[in-house]
């Protein structure tokens, strides 16, 4: 069969429509090319990336130290699964561990993997060292909370497009308020509960910063009940949002640690879930695995991802230039009342639309974004999420805003 490659943008939208699920609703853009902040659609047009891939690609689009890694041990071995030894995994592990200060980390490829890894490392944990009864375990998540698309993922869900349609759903989860500590304390006062699992910035839910103090208030009253902290940090983490982690901001260190996204700058799947021995071990051979996981590739894109973050100095870069972003997007809401506020940390920002969630307004502007050569995406009705690269150079960042002012200012709804 010949393999044609599409002409036009419109040509590969059409062929999408026509031969793929209809479960996403991406903007009217066909992208074929990336470097550092930029990419360019199939007509030759270039964009500022303002999505990273949902801040999988903090790195920069083909980032040369990464590719680099992946076609050196592309030809060299790419899996061998698990049941063999390979000779990059140790050395990844070490890294990792030492990096991130945990004595043990269980690879995974999607970011959904990473948390359902730590949902049955807290669920075993839970049996073996808190002596919770069989099958009583429950795991305590946040209303907005959004970890992926599985089952178990969905069942923690408040958003009726995740879950509705999709039942029955997992036992043993249960929502309280984000940034809320006291209905967290009324909840861990159950002996049944393993584990509270939180973002310490919630992304999909339109960048839902929680007030200072509650990331260490969650890390003690865990302490104080013996339940589990998981971080999912898949969208904050590594360089996003202005530290190495978000949980980085406070005296915050989760017990549980789930990493994705940019942990492979955004090159292919690659997760974890970081632990120390008192957790990992409670894990056993044929208890939890996969067959890409800790795949050879994998391991040396990971560890240089992970090396160009410190070496550029990354998160130093998403602080300052988060800082600049939000100031610009203030100075902005004094002129345009269309925006009614920003908030972030780092470059994980979202500016607040003055509309309703259900109108289009976000999407539209978004639309006339991309018109003027920035890419941007809403999170809900009226929010859009602002996340490029955090290679951007303070100049880029210049004209990126320099956009985004003239855009709304010319934005007629
Ligand atoms: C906080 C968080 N956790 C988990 C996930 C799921 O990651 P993946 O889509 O790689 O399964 C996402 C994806 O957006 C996320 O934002």
């Amino acid at each position: 069969m010949e393999l044609k490659t599409p002409q036009s943008s419109a040509e590969a939208i059409a062929l999408e429509n026509e031969h793929g699920a209809h479960n996403y609703h991406p903007l009217p853009v066909v992208l074929t090319r990336g470097k550092g902040v930029n990419v360019w659609d199939v007509e030759g047009k270039k964009y500022f990336d303002f999505l990273s891939a949902y801040s999988a690609v903090n790195q920069g689009h083909c980032h040369p130290k990464i590719i680099n890694a992946l076609k050196q041990q592309a030809e060299k071995l790419t899996l061998t699964s698990r049941a063999f030894h390979n000779d990059i995994l140790g050395a990844y592990e070490k890294y990792v561990t030492e990096l991130f200060g945990y004595d043990k980390i269980l690879p995974m490829n999607t970011g959904v993997e990473g948390g359902e890894t730590a949902n049955k490392l807290a669920r075993k944990w839970g049996y073996l060292k808190k002596g919770i009864p069989r099958n009583q375990a429950r795991i305590i998540f946040a209303n907005g909370n959004f970890w992926g698309r599985t089952l178990a993922a969905i069942s923690s869900s408040d958003d009726p497009a995740s879950f509705e349609g999709f039942g029955p759903y997992m036992p043993g989860y249960s929502l309280i308020p984000y940034n809320d500590l006291a209905a967290l304390e009324a909840e861990l006062k159950d002996p049944n509960v393993c584990a509270f699992m939180v973002e310490p910035i919630q992304g999909e839910a339109g960048v839902v910063v929680p007030d200072e103090g509650y990331l260490a208030g969650v890390r003690s009253l865990c302490t104080k009940y013996n339940v589990l902290f998981i971080a999912d940090e898949v969208q904050t983490g590594i360089g996003r949002t202005g530290k190495m982690l978000a949980t980085d901001y406070e005296d915050a260190k989760p017990d549980i640690l789930v990493l994705g996204k940019a942990l492979s700058g955004g090159v292919f799947p690659v997760s974890a879930a970081l632990a120390n021995n008192e957790i990992m071990m409670c894990i056993k051979p044929g208890e939890h695995g996969s067959t890409f996981g800790g795949n050879p590739l994998a391991c040396q894109v990971a560890m240089a991802a992970l090396q160009v973050v410190v070496d550029e100095d990354l998160a130093e870069n998403a602080m300052r230039l988060g800082e600049k972003f939000r100031d610009g997007i203030t100075a902005l809401i004094k002129e345009s009342d269309l925006i009614s506020s920003v908030r972030g940390k780092g470059l994980l920002n979202a500016m607040i639309i003055n509309d309703t969630e259900d109108s289009s307004t976000a999407w539209d502007l978004c639309v006339a974004l991309k018109e003027n050569g920035l890419l941007a995406k809403p999170t809900h009705g009226n929010i859009i999420r602002f996340a490029p690269p955090l290679v951007i150079t303070e100049e880029e960042l210049d004209r990126c805003i320099a956009i985004i002012r003239s855009t709304a200012l010319n934005f007629k709804k």
